[in-house]
């Protein structure tokens, strides 16, 4: 199932909200990320600069066929990244069991089932493997259209998994102008 709406503008304006290269290098996303996934692309914003960072494939899901289309007409010269049409709260990723260095969750934690995310983040992610999660903060405006009241704080964030199979790698910290960012690592 689709989760609940953020209000995710049209595809330039939301791109004007992020410096993507900035954001990957504070969220530790680089060469020595081997395989990476991506839960809810989108329009791709983050995913081909991601894929060209890391060292190994990325593997992005989306439930929208449109933009998995989109971003996979984007990515088409590029054989290290796999656009996948699927529901990955109905159906998982179908990713093997520790395959993956880092998981992706940018924009999407106002999910209200973080539990199903989380299942499969342990499940695919290798040990220590990373989850990099960025949020639109609520300490300051943002821009018009994203809903407050279904803005997920970072202490909200923070309680969401369960501490006996992640902990916290980076601490909160804020990404200008609008996001902020935490990195969790599964614990081995
Ligand atoms: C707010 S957008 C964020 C896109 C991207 N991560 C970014 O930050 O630019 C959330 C995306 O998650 C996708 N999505 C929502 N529920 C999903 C599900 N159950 N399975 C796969 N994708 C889903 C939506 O279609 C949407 O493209």
């Amino acid at each position: 199932m689709k989760i609940r709406e953020s209000g995710m503008p049209k595809e330039d304006l939301w791109n004007s909200f992020f410096d993507v290269p900035k954001i990957l290098s504070e969220m530790e996303i680089n060469e020595k990320v081997e395989h990476l996934a991506e839960f809810g692309c989108g329009y791709g914003t983050f995913t081909l600069e991601a894929a060209k960072a890391i060292s190994g494939l990325l593997f992005a899901f989306d439930i929208v066929e449109k933009l998995t289309d989109m971003v996979s007409a984007k990515a088409a010269e590029m054989d290290s990244v796999a656009i996948i049409n699927r529901d990955f709260e109905a159906t998982g990723t179908g990713l093997p069991k520790q395959s993956v260095d880092y998981l992706m969750l940018f924009n999407i934690m106002h999910h209200d089932k973080p539990e199903v995310i989380y299942k499969e983040a342990f499940r695919i992610l290798k040990p220590g493997g990373k989850v990099g999660i960025i949020y639109w903060r609520n300490d300051i405006g943002v821009p018009a259209g994203l809903k407050i009241s279904i803005r997920p704080k970072p202490e909200d964030l923070l309680t969401q998994y369960d501490s006996e199979k992640f902990s916290v790698y980076k601490e909160p910290f804020i990404l200008e102008p609008y996001h902020f960012g935490i990195i969790l690592q599964k614990i081995s």
